[in-house]
Order: C-alpha cells, then sequence, then structure tokens
C-alpha cells in the first residue's frame, strides 16, 4: 500500500551513478573502440584539407548503431585541433541530422544559421528555397578556406535537397553559377540505408562518393569492451554482476552488432534491478532486460512496420510453427491466417495474397522459408518458420492491436512446443480428445 502521507518518489539510486551515457547519443565517449581502420580510412580522406588541398567528399555507411556518428565528431574533433594548430582556416558545420527537415528551405536555413551570428539569423520563413541558398553561399564565401559541411542519416535529405546539396554544393567552387570562388567546399554524407547510393544517379554517386567508408556490425568482443566502457561510467560501483556486460554483448553481437541495443539492455537492466530494490544487476536481470527489448522491438513492427495483413501473417506462421501437429506449410499458414483474422473481425483475403505477405515478411527477416521436396509424389513445398523466438513473438502480438486475434489457449500450446523443443518430441494421442483439444487452437 501506498502511504498517502509519504512521498513516493526515492531520492537515491543504488543502481546508476549516471543513466544518462546509456542514454540516446546525447553523451560523447571519449575513447573509441575497435575502430582503427575506419579512423584510419577517415584521416587520410582528410588529410588533403591539412597540406592545403582541397577536401574530399566523404560517404560513410553501415548499419545502425555501429560508430558511424561518434567517429565522425570523434574525426572532426582532430581535424579542428590539427587545423587550429597548423593555422590552417577551416569551418565545420555539422554532423547536421537531416532527418529532422522536412524541407530544403528548413535544411539550409539551419545551415546559414550556423554560420551566423545569433542576432542575425534567418527567420524559418519568409523568403524563397532559390535566395536561402544563395545566403548559404555568401556564407561559405564570406567565411572562405575549408568548409566542411556533415549531414547525418543523408538517407532522409528532403527531396527538393538533393541535387543542390548532393551534387551542386560539393562542385560548388567549380560551378559559375555560385558566388565560391575561394571557399573550398568538403560535403560528409552519413547513412544507414544502405540502399541509399544504389538509388543515386552516377554524377552524384561519383561526387559524393569520392572515398567511401564502410562501418561493419561490431561483434562480440568489441561489443563486451565498448558496453564495458559505457557500464563503468553509468553504474555504480560494484553493482553489476560480472555476467551482465558479457551477455548484453553476447545478445546485441547475436541481432545486429549494434551499441545502442546494448545499451538499452544495460538500462533496463539496471532499472529492474532498481525496481525491486535489489543491490546488484544480475545476470536475471540482464536475461529479462533482452527479452523485453526483444518483445519491444516486435512490438514496434506490429504496430509500426507490419500492415495489418502481413501482421495477421506473421502471427498465423508463428502459431503454424509452435503447432505440434502440423507443418508450417503455406496451406497451414493460410487455414490459422483465415481463421484468426476472421474470429477477430478482420477481412480475409486470397490464398493466393498469403504467398505475397510472406514474401514481404521474409523480406524484412522475419520469416525464412526452406523449401520441401516431396519425394516421389513430385512437386514442392516451402516450409516457414519465424526468425525470433515465438515466445518473444506471441509476448508482442498478445500486447499489440492484434491480441484480439490471439487465439486464447496459446500459452498452453506454447509451453508443449517449448518443452519438445528441450526434449524429443512426443506426438499428440490424436484418439482422446481432450488431448486432441489440448493441441488445437480456440
Ligand atoms: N567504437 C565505439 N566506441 C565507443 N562508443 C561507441 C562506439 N561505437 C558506437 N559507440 C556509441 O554507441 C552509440 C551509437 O553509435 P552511433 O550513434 O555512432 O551509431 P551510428 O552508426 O551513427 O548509428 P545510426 O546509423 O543509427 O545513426 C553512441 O552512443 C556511440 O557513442
Ligand atoms: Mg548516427
Amino acid at each position: 500500500m501506498v502511504d498517502v502521507n509519504e512521498n513516493p518518489f526515492d531520492g537515491t539510486d543504488a543502481i546508476f551513478e549516471r543513466k544518462q551515457p546509456l542514454k540516446k547519443d546525447t553523451f560523447t565517449p571519449d575513447t573509441i573502440f575497435h575502430r582503427d581502420e575506419e579512423i584510419e580510412f577517415y584521416i587520410n580522406a582528410l588529410q588533403d584539407v591539412i597540406v592545403g588541398h582541397d577536401p574530399n567528399n566523404v560517404f560513410v555507411y553501415g548499419p545502425t548503431g555501429v560508430g558511424k556518428t561518434a567517429v565522425t565528431k570523434w574525426v572532426r574533433d582532430k581535424l579542428e585541433e590539427k587545423a587550429e594548430a597548423e593555422d590552417i582556416p577551416l569551418t565545420v558545420v555539422g554532423p547536421i541530422n537531416c532527418r529532422n527537415y522536412r524541407s530544403a528551405y528548413a535544411l539550409v536555413n539551419t545551415l546559414v544559421n550556423e554560420f551566423r551570428d545569433p542576432e542575425n539569423q534567418l527567420p524559418e520563413s519568409g523568403y524563397s528555397t532559390d535566395s536561402v541558398f544563395e545566403f548559404l553561399y555568401e556564407e561559405i564565401e564570406a567565411v572562405g578556406g575549408n568548409v566542411l559541411i556533415i549531414l547525418d542519416e543523408i538517407d532522409n535529405i528532403p527531396a527538393d535537397a538533393r541535387n543542390d546539396f548532393l551534387y551542386e554544393l560539393p562542385r560548388a567552387e567549380a560551378n559559375e553559377n555560385t558566388p565560391i570562388t575561394d571557399a573550398k567546399v568538403g560535403l560528409i554524407g552519413i547513412s544507414n540505408d544502405l540502399k541509399f547510393v544504389d538509388v543515386l544517379e552516377p554524377k552524384v554517386k561519383s561526387t559524393l562518393g569520392e572515398r567511401e567508408i564502410k562501418f561493419g556490425p561490431y561483434d562480440a568482443t568489441e561489443l563486451r569492451d565498448i558496453l564495458g566502457y559505457y557500464a563503468d561510467i553509468a553504474f555504480r560501483e560494484g553493482v553489476l554482476g560480472e555476467d551482465v556486460v558479457p551477455l548484453a554483448a553476447a545478445f546485441s553481437a547475436q541481432e545486429r552488432g549494434d551499441v545502442r541495443q546494448g545499451l538499452r539492455i544495460l538500462e533496463k537492466a539496471g532499472e529492474y534491478a532498481r525496481m525491486e530494490g535489489a543491490d546488484g544487476v544480475t545476470e536475471a536481470h540482464t536475461r529479462r532486460a533482452t527479452d523485453t527489448i526483444e518483445t519491444d522491438e516486435l512490438l514496434d513492427y506490429f504496430e509500426h512496420d507490419l500492415s495489418s495483413q502481413q501482421a495477421l501473417t506473421y502471427l498465423a506462421t508463428t502459431l503454424a510453427l509452435i503447432e505440434p501437429k502440423h507443418e508450417a506449410s503455406t496451406k497451414r499458414i493460410y487455414n490459422l491466417y483465415s481463421s484468426i483474422a476472421e474470429s477477430s473481425g478482420r477481412r480475409v483475403k486470397s490464398e493466393r495474397k498469403i504467398y505475397e505477405f510472406l514474401d514481404q515478411l521474409s523480406m524484412q527477416g522475419l520469416v525464412r522459408s526452406a523449401e520441401r521436396n516431396l519425394g516421389r509424389k513430385g512437386g514442392r513445398k516451402y516450409i516457414y518458420e519465424v526468425t525470433d523466438d515465438p515466445t518473444d513473438i506471441i509476448n508482442a502480438a498478445l500486447q499489440s492491436s492484434y491480441s484480439d486475434a490471439v487465439p486464447s489457449n496459446v500459452n498452453g500450446i506454447l509451453e508443449h512446443y517449448l518443452e519438445d523443443e528441450a526434449t524429443e518430441f512426443e506426438a499428440p494421442d490424436t484418439t482422446d480428445d481432450e488431448q486432441q483439444n489440448l493441441w488445437q487452437f480456440t
């Protein structure tokens, strides 16, 4: 019972020393681990600035949470430090995250204001897009020397800014239509959309991709070092069980090799420990954290990424997999799909459509299929499985707006499935009515 006369907030935190480093990218690490090669490429590409040649354009790409932004900031700081020591004129703007801008106008406006004094800032509207671009070129020319513009998440660049930024700006010095004659402009673009470069026109590709630096996922050992560094800062001394960081690292390495996910696990594990009033973070807290994070990510799929028909197909595939009596064939998935769609009052599409939905799910990496030869009978069929833990998928579905499509006895069947996974599969006794029902979704 909450004592109404007492304030329920607790003024002390036995677990966390500083939580901020675990949270979203608001913290700058003073060391960068395991990116020596990438840093070397980067330094190499920007070395020209220091020795007086024009800056190269650089394109940095790789999956999410693998240090692209962090390394870029680190290299930027070192470059500025060196330029200052050597008296080399250099102005760096960014990283500016393109995702925050809806139009070329908004993005250019921000850039112009980066160059301007606080009392001379451009208003949010009132000019044409062409004029703000003109202002930008004027600012660049006025500051002179080397000007590096860093655009983060450049795959999200507003469509009407694409050509100007990706093609015109990096060549501004050679372009007669801009007032730039002396300043040397370099563009650094960062993207986690690996297809982004593929869709660029060749002229843009060759300009932006002058130097490309690829960041790959981290492995478990690397993640251990990185997460260990953050854990040292974030947690109070001695509260972290010795398995916590290795577990978080192993889990993230298996998933995507993404630091951010590892940090989220550490934060969640710490929160579970704190909620329990425990005096330390244990392996159990960490396992619970990884489960929650999996479920949260899957919940995101159900709520945001999947259409309702894809979501039902995904759920039906999971049900087909855990159901002991049948194989998760397309036919069986379709039967389950129609039954859950119908019972939850949703539209039932044709069987042909299921192939399409399964293909889409497979493209998102949520399901996987294997071809099965039908032997002498001839022909082939596809057997499906889900790539995530069925327990997590069911949990996510239950928390989602599709909870009404989940059969009520799913947990019982799931339990049998998990037991069977652990032991030898035992076929249900199909002559026994009671058992029969036990194996059927209701
Ligand atoms: N090698 C590393 N050493 C120290 N910290 C790192 C390292 N790599 C990543 N981090 C930290 O991990 C978090 C995610 O890294 P970062 O933001 O650089 O990822 P990103 O590759 O830019 O991802 P996204 O594509 O999603 O923007 C940040 O807090 C960052 O400081
Ligand atoms: Mg980033």
